[in-house]
């Protein structure tokens, strides 16, 4: 399911930001996701204009030539007209990435990390993902919904107008029915755009322990059919890692997901080696994490479409010493996105500009590599660059202003939200 265009958006509203300092269009005559040297070619305009009308972007260029325009002169009147006093504005983040269906955080797993267990150690004594399981459960739609939208909500201050957002902590059909639904409530009542994914195999729940088997073809012959008759997700995401479900199991679950017309992404690697051929077969939108990457599979990766997608607030937040190398990737010619990978266990972090910095100080990236990544790339891991991810006449109007001179300020300022305003769908919602 896409949710975006709601039904309280003004459709004939008509923005034009001026005086922007640095406009980052990230615009591209390729077709495919950016890769190798394209990936840090942000297609910068200086004293750039934007004109959005009815919830699109209908043209860009330079200050000067929008005020001479005899449209926009003629019908000045009916123009929000946003001056952006030299700052920066890029196309809204794309968060290929999020698990926001949950009901606490999980503070005793951030404790008991900090005194020395791991995330596999605590995982295996009944904490981690499983313990978050009960309060999904035990929480009305209405309660999670209200979670989601508050969730979003704090998306789009920090800059994010296209939210990937998975189910995952109900794992009974009941319960993840539920956690599809919150989003999609949440979604609607949303300006930004919500790609939903359905991620029953997230673990195996308490009730199947020893039988994962048995959950797994709950999954594939109850949940992904009822999943898809609703029409409550777009994409089938496994968790295929030491500890989760195997690579058998998760073809087992692509292989329904297909049946259904769903498409697939997953996490893989992030806690050992997970082999890629066979997962490529079935064309993944997006594969997430990628810390254990093999050479021969980054080499079959590089000649696919499916983007990987990294997630360094998980390697942060869990105290890891090392991150993917995104540079190995980028060489190899496949085509790299950032996510936050919001979730209470392992990232509970919704500021794409963090994820960009842990990317700049981490993995290497080069601070436009990382826009790139954040935004054209994110939108192509959730098969979106149609409408999201660039500043280009046609494309929805997503749109961030940065309280910042220079793009290389966005990565480099951590921990602090510098975003200004954001547009939505051609709404403009903070302001400045
Ligand atoms: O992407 N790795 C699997 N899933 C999440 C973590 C979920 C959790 O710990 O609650 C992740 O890191
Ligand atoms: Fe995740």
């Amino acid at each position: 399911m896409i949710t975006s265009a709601k039904s309280n958006a003004q459709p004939q509203r008509t923005i034009l930001l001026v005086d922007i300092g640095q406009l980052l269009t990230l615009r591209s005559a390729a077709k495919g996701p950016r890769r190798g040297a394209s990936l840090s070619e942000l297609g910068i305009i200086e004293d750039a204009a934007v004109l959005c009308v009815g919830g699109k972007i209908v043209s860009v260029g330079t200050t000067k030539a929008a005020l001479r325009d005899p449209w926009l002169k003629k019908h000045r009147k009916k123009v929000i007209e946003i001056d952006c006093g030299g700052r920066v504005v890029l196309p809204g983040f794309v968060d290929s990435h999020t698990h926001p269906v949950f009901a606490q955080p999980r503070l005793v797993d951030f404790e008991k990390r900090n005194s020395g267990a791991s995330y596999e150690e605590i995982a295996e004594a009944g904490g981690g993902i499983r313990s978050s399981i009960d309060g999904v459960r035990k929480a009305s739609k209405a309660r999670l919904t209200q979670k989601v939208s508050a969730a979003l909500e704090d998306f789009a201050r920090h800059g994010t107008t296209t939210v990937e957002a998975k189910s995952g902590y109900g794992l009974s059909l009941e319960a993840e029915l539920k956690s599809l639904e919150a989003i999609r409530s949440a979604a609607r009542e949303w300006p930004g755009t919500v790609v939903s994914t359905f991620l029953g195999a997230h673990v195996v729940p308490p009730e199947f322990r020893g039988r994962s088997q048995d959950y797994v073809n709950l999954v594939c012959n109850e949940m992904i059919p009822a999943v898809a008759r609703r029409k409550l997700a777009q994409f089938v995401d496994v968790f295929c890692d030491r500890g989760a479900f195997s690579a058998a199991e998760t073809e087992q679950i692509f292989t329904a997901a297909r049946q259904r017309d769903l498409a697939v992404r997953g996490h893989v690697g992030q806690l050992s080696e997970t082999r890629l051929g066979p997962l490529l077969d079935y064309k993944p939108a997006s594969l997430d994490h990628m810390d254990h990457v093999n050479d021969a599979d980054l080499a079959n990766l590089a000649e696919s479409d499916t983007v990987a997608t990294f997630v360094p607030g998980a390697n942060y937040f869990l105290g890891l010493a090392s991150y993917p190398n995104a540079r190995r990737f980028n060489d190899a010619g496949a085509a790299v996105a950032l996510a936050t990978d919001y979730n209470p266990g392992s990232s509970p972090t919704l500021s794409m500009p963090m994820a960009m910095s842990l990317a700049c100080t981490h993995m290497k990236m080069s601070p436009a590599e990382a826009i790139a990544a954040a935004t054209i790339n994110g939108a192509w891991a959730l098969r979106v660059a149609d409408r999201k991810g660039s500043v280009e006449a046609g494309k929805d109007a997503d749109l961030a202003v940065f309280d910042v001179r220079d793009y290389r300020e966005i990565p480099y300022w951590f921990g602090a939200n510098h975003c200004a305003l954001t547009i939505v769908n051609g709404a403009p919602s903070v302001r400045m």
